[in-house]
């Protein structure tokens, strides 16, 4: 039985999915929410080993599919240990980038057939799927220059792709919020941090009746 609320935030590299994950996180807490934080390919001690393959690079030349089992291996074990349990224990789970970017990247990027997307969403994710997703969306030259802009050394797989890529990247991703209007939730992520955080805090609060709009972030 899940009775938790799971949350998760898409959209391309820079576009602000940490940052709102952490506000969202916190404004949550503060009204007394019991909130779990966790991010994909990752977010289980054994999705984390996956997720070092797939980031650094090391699963690229084993082309797509290879990648998609390797995302659908990490999410498997993250679904297991670490999402159902806090749904099923009553908490709100808010995660960065889950399926979605799954679609996007492996399927609408990398053409990887979707009947296999399907069967592996299927045995990674069971029926636990999000309540809500926040398609976060900025055009693809800006997120490119908030992801620079950061500095965290390298670029990893996946940020070192170019402007037509990440182009390509975001209509894949509105094209996902348009195909999933009761889930998904398009959200401009242009303005000021404090403005998305706002306009964040006010489609959980209509979409899934939880209160928070009293806390500062
Ligand atoms: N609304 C905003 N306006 C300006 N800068 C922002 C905004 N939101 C986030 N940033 C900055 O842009 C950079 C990227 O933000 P963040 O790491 O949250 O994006 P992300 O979507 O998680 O990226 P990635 O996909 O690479 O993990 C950070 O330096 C962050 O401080
Ligand atoms: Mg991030």
């Amino acid at each position: 039985m899940t009775n938790g609320r799971f949350i998760t935030l898409e959209g391309g590299e820079g576009t602000g999915k940490s940052t709102q994950a952490r506000r969202l996180a916190a404004r949550l807490r503060a009204l007394g929410h019991d909130v779990v934080e966790t991010r994909e390919p990752g977010g289980s001690p054994g999705a984390e080993a996956v997720r070092h393959v797939l980031l650094s690079g090391a699963a690229e030349p084993l082309g797509p599919v290879a990648e998609a089992l390797l995302f659908a291996a990490a999410r498997a074990d993250h679904v297991d240990t670490l999402i159902r349990p806090a749904l099923a224990a009553g908490k709100i789970v808010i995660c960065d980038r889950f399926i979605d970017s799954t679609r996007v990247y492996q399927g609408a990027v990398g053409q990887v057939e979707s009947s296999l997307l399907d069967a592996l969403e299927e045995m990674a994710a069971g029926d636990t799927r999000p309540d809500l997703t926040l398609i976060l969306d900025v055009p693809p030259e800006t997120g490119l220059a908030r992801a620079a802009g950061r500095g965290m050394g390298d670029p990893d797989r996946f940020e070192k792709e170019g402007v037509a890529y990440h182009a390509s990247v975001r209509e894949a991703f509105l094209a996902r919020a348009a195909g999933a209007p009761g889930r998904c939730v398009v959200v401009d992520a242009t303005p000021d941090a404090d403005v998305v955080a706002a306009a964040i805090a006010g489609i959980v609060a209509s979409r899934l009746g939880l209160a928070v709009q009293a806390a500062a972030s």
